[in-house]
């Protein structure tokens, strides 16, 4: 007997933006529907993967070259794919990870300044050309993410490992970021759906999970049809 392939979902967007609320969020509801679903992160997932994560993050790290953090992020989503990704998805399960390519792209593409082709190059071979089914593009405020980010990360100040280099970037760097992100969104409309984040976070998840019904589940019903707002 074969099982259908699940189906995979990507949260993209910028640090404290609230995608990992909402990535536990969407898992919660998707499970009170029966799907059998996973969460993970990149870059991480993997044993192997985190501690690359570590050395990525961590802003003991100094003097990465853009290239070396770039193959760096491949490498950790090559194994992910490899151990985790694949896997579940032949299993017929539904895969929500935080984060994927399009963090790349962004990040590194435009962030650093790479550029988004040897980016796509790099996905084509590392990752077999793997698409998520469904991107959710998390788009908000530069100014605003960021200070969130860091103000978490300071109050967590124990965790020094999972402290984010890329926080202590520059403002023209974060835009770049954001103009790629919305870049990627007007290329793939099929495949990224771009949803407002500068509010609380009870409608942003309704508005996702209606996506989500509508996307992958095949239902037109969304939340705000069923009357609440
Ligand atoms: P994380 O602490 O997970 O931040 P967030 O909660 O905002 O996702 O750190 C992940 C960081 O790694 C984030 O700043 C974005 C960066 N990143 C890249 O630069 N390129 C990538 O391909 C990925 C997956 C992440």
């Amino acid at each position: 007997m074969t099982t259908a392939r699940g189906k995979f979902i990507t949260i993209e967007g910028l640090d404290g933006c609230g995608k990992s609320t909402q990535l536990e969020r969407l898992a919660v509801a998707l499970r009170k529907q029966g799907m059998n679903v996973v969460t993970t992160r990149e870059p991480g997932g993997t044993a192997i993967g985190e501690k690359v994560r570590a050395v990525l993050l961590d802003s003991r790290t100094a003097g990465l070259d853009p290239w070396a953090e770039l193959a760096l992020m491949f490498a950790a989503r090559a194994q992910h794919i490899a151990e985790v990704i694949r896997p579940a998805l032949e299993r017929g399960k539904f895969v929500l990870c935080d984060r994927f390519t399009d963090s790349s792209e962004a990040y590194q593409g435009g962030g650093r300044q790479l550029g988004s082709e040897p980016v796509l190059t790099l996905h084509r071979t590392l990752c077999g050309g793997l698409q998520p089914d469904l991107t959710i593009l998390m788009d908000s405020d530069v100014a605003a993410s960021v200070e969130r980010a860091r103000r978490r990360n300071q109050q967590n100040p124990g965790q020094q490992h999972d402290e984010n280099r890329f926080e202590s970037e520059s403002r023209a760097f974060f835009e770049r970021v954001r103009g790629t992100f919305l870049a990627i969104a007007e290329r793939e409309p099929q495949r990224v759906a771009v949803v407002n984040a500068r509010r609380q976070p009870d409608p942003v998840s309704e508005e996702i999970l209606g996506i989500v019904r509508e996307r992958l589940l095949g239902s037109k019903e969304t939340p705000a049809a069923g009357g609440r707002r």
